[in-house]
């Protein structure tokens, strides 16, 4: 596994919201009551942004047809549609991103 830093820690304040591209990876680091999280960019039903997605009870609300994902496994709650990319977030000194297969 490898180490992608993303920002520093003192930026992702809750309400934190951010979208990266990097490679082929295309996600969302977030922090929503005191939780950073880091998820696909892109709802895998239509391909619609998860930007102004909802989150709530460890689950995030596609804003198009509000289908809904674990942030924990990406899961969609009512299963029939394939889950949303989830990825582990890690922290190295000041700065806090994910990690990456080698
Ligand atoms: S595009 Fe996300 S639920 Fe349909």
């Amino acid at each position: 596994m490898r180490f992608l830093p993303l920002d520093k820690l003192i930026n992702v304040q809750e309400g934190y919201r951010k979208r990266f591209k990097i490679d082929s990876t295309d996600l969302i680091l977030s922090k929503e009551n005191d939780q950073i999280v880091a998820f696909g960019a892109v709802c895998p039903h239509q391909e619609q942004s998860l930007e102004e997605g909802h989150i709530e009870g460890g689950v995030i609300y596609c804003p198009r047809h509000q289908f809904a994902f674990s942030l924990e496994t990406g899961q969609h709650t009512a299963g029939h549609c394939r889950p949303l990319p989830i990825y582990e977030v890690h922290y190295e000194g000041n700065e806090v991103g994910i990690l990456l297969e080698s």
